[in-house]
C-alpha cells in the first residue's frame, strides 16, 4: 500500500542523529537471489544528544536476526526501517538480512548488471543493503568482508586479507553510507600507477568485462591528468594506496564517486577510436575528473544533509569545468556550459519544477539531482570565485579543506571560510542558494555625446513557492567597443547589488587615450557569461553583426551570432519576414577567419536548438509551434548551404585530420567543423559526400557525423542497416544507432520510429542507457515529440509507466520532457495535461514519478 500523500522532508527540520558510529563491519555472502548481509555497528551516544528512539533505515530487507551487545533482540520493523530499545552508553548493534540483487531493477542498493554485482548507494540506496543510519552526517570507518566465488571482489579503501572465495577491505577514512560500494564479478583490470607529489605510490585500475580491456587507455590517461591537476591547482592529493574504477552497463546516472571505488556507467569509461566519438572522449575525460575531484569535494568534506547537495556537486562541477578549460579550449568550454545552462537550466528554472540551488523541501531526494543543483550550483561557485578573486579563492578553499576535513557540513560553513578570508559579508550572495528562477538584468543606455551611462535593473520572476524575490549580488562583466572595433574598456566586473544601479563611463576620454575620435561605444554585456542571467537589452542586427565581428570576448562573439540566428528563426517560425543577410555575412566572415579555432567556428555554425526558439517565443508571449520551428530551421539550413556552399566545401576539406585518430581538442575541433560543414553540404548534394564519407569513415566520430547528415536529408537507410550489422554486438555503439534514428526522424514519423525501436530485439527496459537512447531521444526531437497527432505523447506516457514499474529513478528523470507544457497553446496544453493526469492516476506509481508529475501539474 502506498500513502496518499508521501511526506515532504524539510531543511528546517534537520536534527543530528543522537548516536555516533565508531566502526561499521559488514560481511556479504553473495548470491543472486539470496544474498546475506551481516552488519556490526559500534555505537555510542553523541555527546549532548537529546534522547530519541533508536531508528535505523531499511527498505525491502528481510531481517533474519538482530542482537544488541550480542544478545538477541526483536526490533519493531516498518517498511522504512526498524526501532529498538537500546542501552544508555556505548553498544553494538548486529543484524543479518537477506536481499535479492538479481531482482533489483531499480539499480539502487545491491544489484546485478550482466552477471556483475554492483552497488549504487547515493542518495539513499544503502538502506536497501542493510539496516543503517542512512544519512550523510553519520560517518564511520568501514571493514568489509565479501564471500563469493566471483573472481574479483572489491570494496572501498585498501585491500586487506584475501583467500579463495573471500576478500577483506578496510577503509580508514570515515565516510557516510552513501559512499559505500561493493563490486564482484568476472572482471579484468587495466592497470597503471601514479605517484603523488609527496611520494605515495597509488595503484590505479580500471575494471571492465573481458574483451573491453583495449578501451580503457583514455580513461586511465584522464585519471592521471585529474590527479595531477588537483595537486597543482588545489594542492589536493589522493589518500589511499589504490584507486579503482569499475565500468557497469546498467547504471542510472553517469558515474559515482564511492571512496576509492568509483563505479561508472560503461559509456563514460570505454572508448576506442572506432567505437567512441570526440564528444564521448571529452565527456569521459571530464566525468573521470569529476568523480576523482569528489575525493576532496564530497568525500573528505561531505554534506550534512541532502539539502546541501550543491555543496559537493556545484563545487565539483565547477572544478571539472576548470579542468576541461585548462586541458582544452577555455572559450569553447565556456560556450558549451553557457549553452547547457540556457537550454536546460533556464528551462527548469522557468517552469513548474523550478527550485533553488539549495532546495528547502523534497519528497524524493533522487528528484533533486538536477541541472539546477549541478550546473547552476557550479555557476554560483564561479561567481563566488569572481567576486573574491583568484587568490582569496584558493585560500578560502584551503581553509575549507583544513577546517572541515572529515566533517559533514553546510553551505553556511562553505561561505563562512570566504567571509573569513576576505572579510566580506556574503549574506546577500547567499540568496543565490535560496532563490529559484533565472534573474533578468535589463540594461538601458544613455549617450550624451561624451559619456555613456548604463542603468541596470535586476529582477527575478516568481517561482513555485517563492512569489517575491530580493535583489542578488550579480558580478556582471562588461566591455565597451569603439565603432572602429577597438576596445575602449577592457573587461570590467560590475557588482550589481541593488535593484537598480547606474554606471557612467567617459567614452570620450577612453577614446582619446587610444588616439580615437569620440563616438558612441557599443556595450558588450555579461562577457564570458559572468552571471547565469538573462540580459534584457535587445541588440539590433547591426550591433550583433558588429559584436560577432569585433568583440574581444569569444563568448560574446558566439552569443552575438546566436542572437542573429535566433532572430531569423523566430521570424521564420512565426511567419514574419526574415532577413538573414547579416547572419549569413557574419557566418561567412567567421568561417573565413584563419585566426579562429575550428571548434569555435563549429559552435558558431550550429543553429540554436528548437527548444531555445520555443522558449524565446514563449518569453514574448507567443505560444511556440514546434512544427513551424522545425520548418524554420530546415529552411535556414538550406539557405546557409545555398549561400555558403563553396565556402563550406572549402572549410570541410581544410578541416581534414589525416593520420591516426587522436582525441585531443585541436583534432576534435577540426572534426567538429568538418562534420557541421558536411551536414550542411548534404543539403546541396542529396548526401553524396556523406555517403562516401560513411563508407570510408576511419573512426566513430566521422562515421556518426556522416550517418547523421544522411538521415537529416531523408537518406541513409542502407547505411543504417550496415551500421547495425557491424555493431549489433556492441551495446554502447548500438545506443548511438537507436538514438540517432529517433533524433533525426521526421516529425510525423518520430513516434512510429521510437515504437518500432522499442520492439527491436535489442531494446530492453532494464538498461537505462538503452531506454534513454529511445525515450530521451524522442523527447529531444521536439517537433516529433509535440506532433499534433499526440502519438509521441502516448508512446512516451506508456513508456514512463512501463519503466516506472522497474526503475522509478530513471522514469522520474525522463518525465521532465513534459515540464514545458505550459508554454504551448491551449490545445497542446490540454493534450499534455491529459497524459500527466493519466500518469498521476496510475495505481502503484512510484514516489519518484508521483512527485515529479504532481509538481508539473502544480
Ligand atoms: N554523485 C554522482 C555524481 O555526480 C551522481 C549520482 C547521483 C550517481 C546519484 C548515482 C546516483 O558524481
Ligand atoms: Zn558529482
Amino acid at each position: 500500500m502506498k500513502d496518499a500523500a508521501p511526506a515532504q522532508i524539510h531543511l528546517r527540520d534537520y536534527t543530528p542523529w543522537p548516536w555516533e558510529v565508531t566502526r561499521t563491519e559488514l560481511t556479504f555472502r553473495l548470491d543472486p537471489d539470496a544474498t546475506r548481509v551481516t552488519s556490526r555497528l559500534s555505537l555510542r551516544p553523541r555527546p549532548g544528544a537529546a534522547p530519541a528512539p533508536f531508528f535505523l533505515h531499511g527498505e525491502e530487507l528481510a531481517l533474519l536476526s538482530a542482537r544488541i551487545d550480542g544478545i538477541p533482540v526483536s526490533p519493531s520493523v516498518t517498511p522504512e526501517g526498524l526501532t529498538c530499545a537500546v542501552p544508555d552508553g556505548p553498544f553494538t548493534f548486529e543484524a543479518e538480512v537477506e536481499i535479492a540483487p538479481a531482482a533489483n531493477t531499480a539499480l539502487e542498493g545491491l544489484y546485478m548488471s550482466n552477471g556483475v554485482y554492483a552497488t549504487q548507494c547515493e542518495a539513499e540506496g544503502f538502506r536497501r543493503i542493510t539496516y543503517y543510519p542512512d544519512r550523510p552526517d553519520v560517518l564511520a570507518p568501514f571493514d568489509v568482508r565479501i564471500e563469493s566465488d566471483a573472481p574479483v571482489l572489491l570494496s572501498n579503501g585498501n585491500p586487506g586479507a584475501s583467500g579463495p572465495g573471500w576478500a577483506e577491505w578496510h577503509d580508514p577514512w570515515p565516510k557516510p553510507a552513501y559512499l559505500f560500494a561493493l563490486v564482484a564479478g568476472d572482471l579484468r583490470a587495466v592497470r597503471d600507477r601514479f605517484t603523488t607529489r609527496s611520494g605515495r605510490a597509488v595503484d590505479l585500475a580500471i575494471w571492465v568485462r573481458p574483451g573491453d580491456e583495449d578501451r580503457c587507455a583514455w580513461a586511465l590517461e584522464s585519471l592521471k591528468a585529474s590527479m595531477r591537476w588537483d595537486e597543482e591547482r588545489y594542492g589536493r592529493e589522493y589518500d589511499l594506496d589504490i584507486f579503482n574504477i569499475v565500468a557497469v552497463d546498467d547504471f542510472n546516472a553517469g558515474a559515482m564517486e564511492n571512496k576509492g571505488l568509483n563505479i561508472f556507467n560503461s559509456a563514460l569509461v570505454l572508448a576506442s577510436p572506432d567505437t567512441a566519438t570526440d564528444s564521448d572522449y571529452e565527456r569521459i575525460e571530464s566525468v573521470i575528473a569529476h568523480e576523482y575531484f569528489h575525493n576532496w569535494t564530497g568525500n573528505r568534506v561531505t554534506c550534512r544533509d541532502w539539502f546541501q547537495l550543491c555543496l559537493k556537486e556545484g563545487l565539483t562541477v565547477f572544478r571539472d569545468q576548470e579542468f576541461t578549460k585548462d586541458l582544452r579550449s577555455a572559450p569553447v568550454k565556456r560556450i558549451e556550459d553557457a549553452s547547457l545552462m540556457r537550454a536546460r537550466q533556464f528551462r527548469e528554472d522557468g517552469g513548474p519544477l523550478a527550485h533553488p540551488v539549495r532546495p528547502e523541501s523534497f519528497v524524493e531526494i533522487n528528484n533533486f539531482y538536477t541541472i539546477t543543483v549541478y550546473e547552476k550550483g557550479a555557476e554560483v561557485v564561479g561567481m563566488l570565485k569572481r567576486l573574491v578573486g583568484d587568490d582569496a579563492w584558493r585560500r578560502g578553499c584551503d581553509l575549507h579543506f583544513d577546517r572541515h576535513d572529515g566533517q559533514a557540513v553546510t553551505i553556511e560553513d562553505w561561505l563562512s571560510v570566504f567571509e573569513e578570508v576576505t572579510a566580506r559579508d556574503l549574506a546577500q550572495f547567499k540568496r543565490w542558494y535560496s532563490q529559484a528562477g533565472t534573474p533578468r538584468v535589463s540594461v538601458s543606455e544613455e549617450w550624451d555625446g561624451t559619456h555613456l551611462t548604463l542603468t541596470f535593473r535586476q529582477s527575478t520572476p516568481p517561482t513555485p513557492g517563492q512569489p517575491e524575490k530580493a535583489p542578488l549580488v550579480i558580478p556582471f562583466a562588461i566591455g565597451l567597443l569603439h565603432p572602429s572595433g577597438a576596445e575602449l574598456l577592457p573587461t570590467t566586473v560590475i557588482e550589481l547589488t541593488a535593484t537598480t544601479e547606474t554606471r557612467r563611463f567617459d567614452a570620450a576620454a577612453l577614446a582619446a587615450a587610444k588616439g580615437l575620435d569620440t563616438a558612441r561605444p557599443v556595450a558588450s554585456l555579461n562577457r564570458d557569461f559572468s552571471a547565469p542571467v538573462i540580459v534584457d537589452r535587445p541588440r539590433t542586427t547591426e550591433e550583433n553583426a558588429f559584436l560577432l565581428a569585433h568583440d574581444t570576448d569569444p563568448f560574446l562573439r558566439w552569443d552575438a551570432g546566436r542572437d542573429l540566428a535566433r532572430a531569423v528563426l523566430c521570424d521564420r517560425a512565426t511567419g514574419a519576414a526574415a532577413d538573414d543577410g547579416a547572419y549569413l555575412d557574419g557566418l561567412a566572415a567567421v568561417l573565413e577567419d584563419p585566426a579562429l579555432d575550428p571548434a569555435f567556428k563549429a559552435q558558431v555554425l550550429a543553429l540554436p536548438s528548437e527548444d531555445d526558439i520555443a522558449q524565446t517565443l514563449a518569453d514574448r508571449g507567443l505560444p511556440p509551434e514546434p512544427l513551424e520551428i522545425r520548418a524554420a530551421g530546415e529552411t535556414q539550413r538550406d539557405r546557409i548551404a545555398a549561400r555558403l556552399g563553396d565556402l563550406l566545401a572549402r572549410t570541410h576539406d581544410a578541416s581534414a585530420t589525416p593520420g591516426p585518430y587522436r582525441p585531443d581538442a585541436a583534432s576534435a575541433g577540426r572534426r567538429a567543423l568538418a562534420g557541421a560543414s558536411l551536414a550542411l553540404l548534404s543539403r546541396r548534394d542529396g548526401g553524396a559526400l556523406a555517403r562516401a564519407e560513411f563508407a570510408a569513415a576511419p573512426d566513430m566520430t566521422r562515421s556518426l557525423a556522416a550517418l547523421s547528415a544522411l538521415l537529416s536529408v531523408g537518406a541513409g537507410a542502407a547505411e543504417l542497416a550496415a551500421f547495425e550489422a557491424r555493431w549489433r554486438h556492441d551495446r554502447l555503439v548500438m545506443d548511438k544507432w537507436f538514438a540517432l534514428q529517433v533524433v533525426r526522424a521526421a516529425p510525423a514519423e518520430a513516434a512510429a520510429t521510437a515504437r518500432r525501436l522499442i520492439g527491436h530485439p535489442l531494446f530492453t527496459w532494464t538498461t537505462p542507457n538503452r531506454v534513454r537512447s529511445v525515450m530521451g531521444s524522442l523527447a529531444g526531437n521536439a517537433a516529433g515529440f509535440h506532433h499534433p497527432s499526440g502519438a509521441a505523447y502516448d508512446l512516451y506516457t506508456e513508456g514512463l509507466l512501463t519503466l516506472d514499474a522497474r526503475n522509478p529513478q530513471t522514469a522520474a528523470r525522463l518525465s521532465t520532457a513534459f515540464e514545458t507544457w505550459r508554454r504551448y497553446a491551449p490545445d497542446r496544453q490540454a493534450a499534455i495535461r491529459h497524459r500527466l493526469d493519466r500518469i498521476a492516476a496510475t495505481p502503484g506509481l512510484s514516489r519518484d514519478l508521483g512527485e515529479m508529475v504532481g509538481r508539473m501539474l502544480g
